[in-house]
């Protein structure tokens, strides 16, 4: 168990208090900070605690299953990692190859960003089941070639980021005047790419968020590659099914933890609209504000599929490693057993939803 000098982690949250003690506070900031008013990333929060859990009774069926599998992949329990860059600003000695590490002790999926500050490679070689994620660069070669590397390392699954054709406005970043990678961590994966030699460029200009990308685009990932394309950022019900004709395999209901266009609605508002328009077609995924197990059961509740952990494991990352994440991970799954359990439900399949009232 993580302890610092005057903390002791009993939940996620706590593990914010720890990481802010332990992390430089302009780093604190990049990794804790949304858009502009952060309307949206106190919303996903919130919308968690304003929704009721519904128990069932009397169902006898003894502890629950945790495990089961998303787009053919195993996973010991519905959570997946969120996409996050730059670790090593968290962890500088091993990054990324940590959070996979603990990834895979867990038997859970980590979805690798393309903003790795060590190769996917590099990732590969540390971590067990991975997905990588994606951001289409309009130099389709060199996004094309990023596709062969993920699919070379083993990724099971690319997950297309679609709610960056620009990058939100952070004022706490502008307020630190944080635009530039510290020296020896830059993006690893970004080298070629004919915007900056992946060295230490100013960490936006290392990325094309375009504005010109489309569905056009997805379009022609789906012919270049055989691998599960899930689309991530998905707020709209016209866009899901629009996507599910396109040939996505699956969609993340996101608004990217608040850092994107601020004032979206808090993401668990808006999957029951999702679940609607896709009708079980492709499975989906949660992420934004899960901070609980019990907030792992209403999205389960509400047709996701599983959900996405993104801040609480940097804090883990930033608390301790390897060991931090994998307590984070450790106290998730306990909260999720013990949620389940006061549900009266034997799996995250027996979940209804009527079990969550607003
Ligand atoms: C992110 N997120 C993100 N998403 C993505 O598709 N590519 C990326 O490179 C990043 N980078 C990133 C950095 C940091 C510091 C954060 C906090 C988030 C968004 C992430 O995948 C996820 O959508 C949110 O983090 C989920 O919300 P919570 O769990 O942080 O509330």
């Amino acid at each position: 168990m993580i302890r610092t000098t005057h903390m002791e982690v009993f939940n996620l949250r706590d593990f914010e208090d720890v990481a802010r003690e332990k992390l430089d506070p302009v780093y604190y900031d990049y990794f804790a900070s949304g858009a502009q008013d952060e309307v949206t990333l106190a919303a996903n929060e919130a919308a968690f605690r304003r929704l009721a859990l519904v128990p069932r009774i009397l169902r006898g069926h003894g502890p629950p299953r945790l495990a089961g599998s998303v787009l053919g992949c195993e996973s010991s329990m519905p959570v997946l990692l969120a996409p996050t860059a730059f670790h090593r600003l968290a962890w500088p000695s091993e990054g990324e190859a940590a959070t996979a590490r603990a990834a895979r002790e867990a038997g859970v999926i980590m979805i690798a960003a393309m903003l790795s500050t060590i190769t996917i490679e590099e990732i590969a070689a540390a971590g067990g089941t991975l997905w990588f994620q994606l951001y289409i660069q309009p130099d389709l070669g060199f996004t094309e070639s990023l596709v062969r590397r993920a699919e070379a390392a083993g990724c099971r699954a690319l997950v297309v980021t679609v709610d960056s054709p620009a990058l939100g406005r952070n004022e706490r970043g502008d307020r630190n005047d944080f635009h530039d990678l510290p020296p020896g961590i830059f993006c690893a994966n970004m080298r070629g790419s004919g915007r900056s030699d992946g060295r230490n460029d100013g960490h936006v200009r290392q990325v094309s968020l375009s504005p010109e990308i489309s569905w056009r685009h997805v379009e022609w990932l789906r012919g270049v590659t055989r691998l599960p394309i899930l689309l991530k950022g998905v707020l709209h019900p016209a866009d899901a099914a629009q996507a599910v004709s396109c040939g996505v395999d699956g969609l993340i209901v996101s608004n990217h933890g608040g850092r994107q266009l601020d004032t979206t609605p808090a993401t668990i508002d808006r999957l029951p609209v999702i679940a609607d328009a896709v009708g079980g077609q492709v499975p989906l995924l949660l992420d934004g504000g899960v901070r609980r197990g019990t907030d792992v059961v209403k999205a389960l509740a509400l047709g996701a599929s599983a959900v996405a952990l993104g801040r609480p494991v940097l804090w883990g990352l930033a608390g301790g490693g390897a060991d931090g994440v994998a307590q984070v991970l450790s106290l998730l799954r306990r909260e999720l057993e013990n949620a389940l359990t006061l549900c009266g439900a034997d799996s995250p399949g027996a979940l209804t939803k009527d079990q969550v009232v607003g």
